[in-house]
């Protein structure tokens, strides 16, 4: 089994970067990018890093839409024109997107090469860059496509939220409201007082979210039990996400605000089905009010939503398996939803939110 890999923070980050350079002589550095994290973040971490030849940048345009399989063969097809072999490797800097097509190229080509995620948005800080899963959607299906393989190491630099557009950063603080429900009162309680004084990235908490998320990942690399639980709020989530993908009814969610949604959603079910607290469940609404834009759905496009639910990856024989809260922290795996009570989570959304 692949251990996880380290994270560094800050100078000791690129110190630690710069020795593995020194020690693994890779016989080509390829840093990609996409144009936001290339204009905003490339001359910074270039100033940091001492690279023994000049390393190839290639970029993309930014956003969800990049995220498939056509990008990753014109990634494949532009790191075989520059003759890049397995001794190679690539540095993915940007967002989610760039580090999870970037983790999923490197993890085929040639049967895979060496790479290194330095996440440049809040969401790929707390989330997306750590753990080791990578993938494309396959047209609107999220991530259908993919592998687990961890990074190197993954590189914090606080630095590069400076330029984060702020919508970009509530996107990311849904990722660690989500660390709050999963992991304890505590930690949860920091949130929600971080985002009263809309200050939804402070240092401290940043730390505390990615130990979230890399404990978890520690005690099960492949998802077979408790890893699931970052799942909270993407069972519907994703199922929305697709669907504002794939329709012109609904303009396209950032991933952050297509989670909240479902976080609101499945806090009601937990509510329902295992007694989660009414108290903790009106400070999500509060959260989410507060930061991310409602969305109207119709029946017709909940129905479509539910349909898209049947994609999920954690579903096991056609059967949707949801993670629900029996309290903060106190999780509730495989749990199984009747429509009828996705449909009341849904009026409840429309009602109180
Ligand atoms: N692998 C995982 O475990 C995991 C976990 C959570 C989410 N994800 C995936 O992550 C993706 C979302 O990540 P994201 O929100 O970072 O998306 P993203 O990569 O599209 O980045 C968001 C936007 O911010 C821009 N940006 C990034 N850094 C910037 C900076 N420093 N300054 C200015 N602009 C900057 C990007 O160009 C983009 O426009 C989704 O595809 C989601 O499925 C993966
Ligand atoms: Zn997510």
């Amino acid at each position: 089994m692949q251990e996880q890999a380290p994270i560094y923070f800050d100078e000791q980050g690129y110190a630690s970067l710069n020795d593995y350079l020194a020690e693994q002589q890779p016989s080509k550095v390829v840093i990609f990018v996409d144009d936001n994290s290339e204009d905003h973040c490339l001359s910074h971490f270039l100033k940091q890093v001492t690279f023994e030849q000049e390393p190839i940048t290639i970029a993309i345009p930014p956003g969800e839409n990049e995220k498939h399989m056509g990008t990753c063969m014109a990634l494949i097809i532009e790191l075989t024109n520059q003759n890049l072999d397995r001794k190679s490797l690539l540095i993915n800097l940007g967002g989610g997107v760039i580090t999870d097509l970037g983790g999923f190229v490197a993890s085929i080509y040639k049967r895979g090469i060496p790479y290194i995620n330095v996440p440049t948005s809040l969401l790929a800080i707390v989330d997306a860059a750590i753990g080791g899963k990578t993938g494309v959607d396959l047209e609107h299906l999220k991530n259908q496509i993919g592998v687990i393989n961890q990074s190197q190491m993954v590189l914090i630099d606080e630095n590069y939220l400076k330029t984060l557009p702020k919508k970009e950063l509530h996107s990311g603080f849904s990722e660690m409201i989500k660390h709050g429900l999963v992991s304890s009162q505590e930690h949860w309680e920091a949130i929600c007082s971080a985002a009263k004084d809309d200050s939804v990235s402070p240092h401290a908490l940043i730390k505390d979210s990615i130990s979230v998320k890399h404990a978890i990942v520690e005690q099960d690399p492949n998802e077979l039990g408790i890893r699931k639980a970052l799942n909270y709020g993407h069972t519907l989530g994703h199922a929305i996400e697709s669907f504002c993908l794939s329709s012109d009814a609904i303009p396209s969610l950032l991933h952050g605000e297509a989670i909240a949604i479902g976080m609101i959603l499945e806090t009601y079910i937990s509510v329902q089905l295992f007694g989660f607290p009414q108290k903790e469940a009106d400070k999500l609404n509060d959260l989410v009010k507060q930061l991310y834009p409602k969305v109207k759905f119709n029946t017709d496009q909940i129905e479509e939503i539910i349909e898209l639910m049947m994609y999920d990856k954690k579903n096991v024989d056609g059967q949707v398996n949801f993670v629900l809260l029996e309290d903060i922290g106190a999780i509730a795996l495989d749990c199984q939803v009747d429509n009828d009570l996705i449909m009341s989570a849904f009026e409840y959304y429309k009602q109180t939110l």
